[in-house]
């Protein structure tokens, strides 16, 4: 079949959606597998290479998920595949928190050095966001000694009871699994597209961090206030510049602990390596997963000396920081440093400016924003009340499945365009024109 060749330019070919082979795996689906998961289409992988999938009934799908901002070097990275086979033969496990290897060191040191090239640090590694979050959770605790923790309304920090009580995006994630952890505070984010201020960008100064001020004025037993520099499954959320800076001003004025959760906006997605940089901050401690590894499961904490100062076996994990895992982060992160974030910067800042320019054609696109290639569009009713539209949203994504994109939604009537960091500009084109014709028809 012509799939995957070499320098083709490929276009998305759908020929027998929904077909024998992909029921007849939903099918068995709904039999073995948790029905907690949210699948809004039938899509079946069989193969995928750079941004390009094919089902199991040979349709050609143009992937702007990335497998929910993970595949940063895009499906099957011929580097990455080739330092995981050549590992493969060496050694698959033996845990980190018993022995030792090279591997886990030197991504670490590589880590270590992408936080801070002035200041010592140590990394702890796992395997997935949540876990990476309960570890900056437990780290944070030891280091204070202090029990509460603030963080924003909207946020999603991960499933697990600690980080899922730092959750606030949906009520879905929350309800049913109480009692939550106790001492958490959420507060307003910078969601300016629906203030809970009613004010305007800029001039209110970010009442939201006042509170946050507020708090910290009259609690002394705050340990750290966790936040997404751009929130994710809330809806791709992008606060103005300052945002992060008055955050961090009022964090080390009350010798508060700065937690960056960069689990998805991090890994040069945005444009920068993590998106913190483009407010020239220091955080207390960062939180890494998802793009870190190209697909192979893995979760950094990264703080410095000073704080990462636990006695052993306070924390540990069986299987974090897995060869395959350490081999792959070290090559996307040697990928993405080559030209990798360059391009996403480049060609989130073309997608962006090209769906400003639809946004004004359709009054229930409410916002367009975003930053690199982590870009939300919000699906409202109207452009003035702003009421959530989530069964447009689910429409749209569901129409450019039809015609061969692949896109989930985020928030609560938010589409996410979150592509590999790979993406090509003619891929960017084809993205646009199945989405304007989607837009015209509904
Ligand atoms: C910002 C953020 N933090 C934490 C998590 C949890 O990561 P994981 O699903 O790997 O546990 C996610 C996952 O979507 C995320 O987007």
């Amino acid at each position: 079949m012509m799939f995957f060749k070499k320098e083709e330019r490929m276009k998305p070919k759908i020929k027998n959606l929904n077909g024998v082979n992909t029921k007849k795996i939903i099918n068995k689906d709904s039999f073995f597998v948790s029905p907690s998961y949210t699948r809004l289409y039938p899509f079946v992988i069989k193969k995928g290479k750079g941004l390009w999938v094919e089902d199991v009934d040979g349709n050609i799908f143009l992937d702007f998920t990335a497998g929910i901002a993970v595949n940063s070097t895009g499906h099957c990275h011929p580097e990455i595949v080739k330092v995981i086979k050549k590992q493969l033969d060496k050694f698959i496990h033996m845990s980190g928190t018993d022995f030792y290897y090279d591997l886990q060191i030197e991504l670490s040191k590589k880590l270590s050095q992408l936080y801070s090239i002035k200041e010592r640090s140590k990394v702890f590694l796992c395997n997935s966001g949540t876990e990476a979050i309960e570890a900056a959770f437990k780290l944070a605790r030891y280091y204070t000694a202090k029990k509460r923790n603030i963080a924003f309304e909207g946020a999603f920090h991960g499933r697990t009871m600690g980080s899922l009580s730092l959750s606030k995006s949906k009520d879905v994630h929350r309800y049913g699994f109480e009692p939550l952890l106790e001492g958490i505070i959420h507060v307003p984010y910078a969601n300016c597209y629906r203030c809970k201020y009613e004010e305007t960008v800029y001039r209110c100064g970010f009442k939201c961090v006042d509170k946050v001020n507020e708090i910290l004025e009259s609690d002394n037993d705050v340990a750290a206030v966790f936040v997404e520099p751009i929130q994710g499954e809330g809806g791709y959320i992008v606060p103005p510049f300052g945002f992060l800076r008055k955050l961090r001003k009022i964090t080390s004025n009350y010798d508060v602990l700065l937690i960056v959760d960069e689990i998805q906006c991090g890994m040069g997605r945005t444009g920068r390596m993590f998106t913190y940089q483009y407010e020239d901050i220091k955080p207390d401690i960062v939180v890494l997963a998802k793009g870190i590894a190209s697909g192979m499961p893995l979760g950094a904490v990264i703080a410095p000396d000073r704080i990462m100062s636990w006695a052993p076996g306070k924390h540990a994990t069986t299987f974090g920081g897995n060869p395959l895992s350490c081999v792959a982060a070290l090559k996307t992160i040697e990928l993405l440093e080559k030209g990798l974030i360059h391009n996403a910067d480049n060609i989130g800042t073309y997608l962006l400016c090209k769906f400003n320019e639809i946004v004004y054609k359709y009054p229930f696109i409410g916002d367009v924003r975003g930053r690199g290639l982590m870009i939300g569009m919000e699906i409202v009713d109207d452009p003035y009340a702003k009421r959530e539209n989530v069964v447009l949203r689910d429409r749209i994504i569901q129409k450019c499945f039809e015609r061969g994109l692949l896109l989930l939604g985020c928030g609560k009537s938010s589409i996410r365009f979150s592509p590999s960091l790979t993406i090509k500009h003619y891929e960017a084109d084809i993205c646009l024109d199945i989405l304007k014709s989607v837009l015209k028809e509904i």
